[in-house]
């Protein structure tokens, strides 16, 4: 398989003529390929038994890092992960460009934050975004906008690989200007080997940068912390993933194990399928990966260039627009965890961990439990308990027009714990909604809440329009 994958990426090759970017992914695609192949035939997945719990030095607790100025300020850079569609959420175009409050985006949000940090202490950190070829056009129209803000901002695309064929593992698209749904963007381990290639890992470096914060673009608790850059600086740490507590709901995301002595990223995708239950449980893992990922510029500089970055890969299966069954090769960047010196997770504050992947999530951000200023999130001091409400919303609200449509403002949930909500269901203006309300509209029945209703403890069916 891999002599005709090396044949057709050379086909490839030869058509991109002078085309340095589509080459340099062609390889990168290769040795991606060759180390999957590798991989299937040792048979790579984890030998379970030697899978132990992370120790205290691997997981230092957020609260025992000492309280920092801004005196490392001038050494950092933040780069968000930008690859991503909003077509979960039923929008077009890159998912950063999404409003989440006060009319303001999610790329909106952080570059305020950024600008803030700048203004504050008279720094001038960088911002960085990483695009896809699925967002990097728009997005850099969108960032002409901030031409005259206080912050300095750079894109680059990350690479574009070849879908390869279920059966055969050979690449899917023919030409290199094949159609977009034969290519994919291989994930955001594809960070380290595209700063690198683009040139701006240098630019960084040369800069006198030297710290990298990075995390995904969608989780709006990702601020820039000073007490853990300080920390990463005075204990000479190559990489520091922030980690949090896990609760019964998070049983997605990849945790930190210690595997023969050092330390790596378990993602569900490298766990045995007898094994599965055990990974989502709190039980045995009581944490996971944030995402958000402090990482040391020269220290990736040199593992790229020792050619040792070895990501676990996490094999996608997908159907193309014309129904042919593909694979794409993709990795997690936190994998990389394993090859920085003293790399170790924080635990930190849930509060660091605000995603919006769902009008779910929306709902929350947008209503009066929080509050936005200066880009930053925090939550109403009024809220008397320390968690966030459980919300499930229904499929009608599941693009953000129809979520939109059907409030008229934002629910009063300050003393909310659990909101569900079916069917065809819309909110009159400034609905308050405390302890546990379920509304259920079934197929041909409506329910419509009236403005200034409370609801406390209660559930709603039947048709209800006013
Ligand atoms: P993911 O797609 O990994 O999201 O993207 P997730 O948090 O695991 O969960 P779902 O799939 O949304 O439920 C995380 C971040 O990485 C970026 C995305 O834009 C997002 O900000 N990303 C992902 C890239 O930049 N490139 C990629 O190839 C993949």
């Amino acid at each position: 398989a891999a002599k005709a994958v090396k044949a057709e990426l050379e086909n490839l090759n030869s058509q991109a003529g002078t085309d340095r970017k589509f080459k340099t992914e062609m390889d990168g695609f290769y040795m991606l390929f060759t180390r999957f192949l590798d991989e299937r035939a040792k048979g790579s997945k984890l030998d379970w038994d030697k899978i132990q719990s992370p120790s205290k030095e691997q997981i230092v607790s957020y609260d025992t890092i000492p309280k920092a100025g801004p005196e490392d300020l001038t050494k950092l850079a933040v780069l968000k992960l930008n690859g991503g569609l909003g077509t979960t959420m039923g929008c077009v175009g890159p998912k950063s460009a999404i409003e989440v409050r006060d009319g303001m985006t999610f790329l909106d949000v952080s570059v305020r934050q950024i600008e803030y940090l700048n203004k504050t202490y008279g720094v001038d950190v960088p911002f960085i975004l990483m695009n896809s070829f699925n967002t990097d056009d728009e997005t850099k129209r969108i960032v002409k906008k901030y031409e005259t803000h206080n912050v300095s901002i750079r894109t680059f695309d990350q690479s574009k690989y070849p879908r390869i064929k279920k059966d055969s593992f050979l690449p899917v698209p023919r030409t290199p200007d094949a159609p977009i749904d034969q290519w994919y963007p291989p994930g955001h381990g594809d960070l380290y080997e595209s700063i690198y290639n683009s040139g701006i890992l240098d630019e960084l470096i040369a800069q006198g940068k030297e710290y990298l914060f990075v995390s995904n673009v969608d989780n709006l608790g990702a601020t820039v912390d000073l007490n853990i850059l300080n920390h990463m600086v005075e204990k000479d740490i190559e990489f520091i993933m922030e980690v949090t507590d896990k609760t019964k709901a998070d049983i997605k995301g990849g945790t930190l194990i210690d595997y023969n002595g050092q330390i790596r990223l378990l993602e569900i995708a490298q766990v045995p399928d007898e094994h599965v239950e055990d990974f989502k449980s709190v039980k045995k893992f009581h944490i996971f990966n944030t995402n958000n990922l402090w990482i040391n510029l020269k220290a990736v500089k040199r593992i790229i260039e020792e050619d040792s970055m070895d990501l676990e890969i996490i094999v996608n299966n997908k159907t193309t627009d014309s129904g042919e069954k593909v694979i794409q090769l993709e990795t997690a960047v936190g994998a990389g965890i394993k090859h920085f010196n003293n790399a170790h997770g924080v635990n930190v504050p849930r509060s660091r961990f605000l995603p919006v992947k769902s009008t779910s999530d929306l709902f929350l951000v947008t209503s009066n439990l929080y509050s936005l200023v200066h880009g930053q999130l925090s939550i109403n001091p009024k809220r008397m308990f320390h968690t966030v409400p459980l919300v499930k919303l229904g499929d009608e609200f599941k693009k953000v027009n129809n979520f939109l449509s059907r409030f008229k403002t934002i629910p009063h949930i300050l003393e909310l714990d659990h909101l569900t909500v079916t069917g065809d269901v819309t909110f009159g203006a400034d609905v308050e909604l405390r302890g546990t309300v379920i509304i259920v509209a079934n197929h041909g029945e409506r329910i419509d809440i009236p403005p200034g209703s409370i609801l406390e403890n209660k559930v709603v069916t039947g048709n209800l329009r006013i």
